[in-house]
């Protein structure tokens, strides 16, 4: 029912009339040095897929790629332990796995899932007219290199431990609950980046005013010392041809819009109508971020336009 056309999150099968299979695998270097953290946010993201979707992950399988000889078998311990707890918390169960030895650590999950054919949320469903909402805050990339680069503080790596490790849960349970009409997860290739094929895949305009955009505000500072990964920057560029910088939207805005996220927020389009009933749902679950950030235009196709 959905392969590979539209880039969206995850594939999915159908397997009867009632039912769907989603699958989906992700993995990753570390962003945090915490190992058990590590594990809780990998698994996290490989996880939130199979939400974006509409769906409801029931197995994963572990990817492991780890130095057997150079790093401890406790830090590898912990990944695990932080991994299972947050699979645990999803009602998801762990079934197996692959391990295979890599000078460099990385690690992440592949994940199945279940859903109605019916119920199925791509990200080529927006219609002129929706809006467009965010349920995490921005700046996640830039953060985790100065974390890697050993500039950020107690709190800051605190709170982008709490955010990448947040499960999408509550925010797809809502999105379902409420019916809208596209949802992508965003991840590496920045809000923008996400949206574009949101956009694209659905023929359909959209338009972003970046102050409502959240923010984690630790980001001013270190993108204005242009403490920002590759991967946004090669965001930018891919994204210049489709995206309309209005007036007023300074550079460091522009950076950070195109930020490379882990385990991002989803990117909700739904309908005016309904908008407001899925901001009560995201609210009632406790979804703590809940922005309405755009809307989605008539014309022309794929393009972005950034107000400030
Ligand atoms: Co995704
Ligand atoms: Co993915
Ligand atoms: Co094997």
């Amino acid at each position: 029912l959905v392969g590979f056309d539209t880039s969206d999150d995850a594939a999915i099968y159908r397997l009867g009339p009632e039912l769907a299979a989603v699958q989906t695998v992700d993995l990753f270097p570390p962003v945090v040095d915490d190992p058990y953290h590590y594990g809780a946010i990998a698994a996290a993201n490989s996880l939130s897929d199979v939400y974006a979707m509409g769906g409801r992950p029931v197995t994963a399988l572990n990817i492991i790629c780890y130095p057997g000889g150079s790093l401890s078998m406790e830090v590898l311990t912990q990944i695990l332990k932080g991994s299972s707890d947050k699979i645990a918390e999803a009602g998801v169960s762990l079934v197996g796995g692959h391990t295979l030895e890599d000078p460099e650590p990385k690690y992440g999950l592949c994940v199945l899932g279940v859903v109605h054919p019916d119920k199925i949320v791509t990200n080529s469903g927006s219609r002129p007219g929706d809006l467009l909402v965010l349920t995490k805050p921005l700046g996640l990339g830039i953060l985790t290199t100065a974390l890697k680069a050993d500039l950020l503080g107690e709190d800051a790596i605190a709170r982008i431990t709490e955010v990448m490790e947040r499960l999408n849960r509550e925010a797809a349970e809502a999105m379902v609950e409420v019916g809208v009409n596209a949802c992508t997860d965003i991840t590496g290739f920045g809000l923008l980046g996400h949206l574009y094929e949101m956009a694209h895949g659905s023929g359909v305009c959209a338009r972003v005013y970046a102050s409502r955009v959240p923010v984690l505000h630790e980001v001013w500072p270190l993108v204005e010392e242009r403490i920002v990964p590759s991967g946004t920057y090669a965001n930018m560029e891919y994204l210049k041809d489709n995206i309309r910088w209005g007036e007023g939207v300074s550079k460091e805005t522009q950076i950070v819009l195109c930020d490379a996220q882990t385990s991002g927020g989803l990117l909700i389009s739904v309908s005016r109508e309904k908008c407001d009933a899925l901001l009560q749902a995201l609210e009632s679950r406790g979804v703590p971020e809940r922005a309405v950030i755009g809307e989605i235009l008539d014309q022309p196709s794929g393009v972005i336009l950034v107000e400030p």
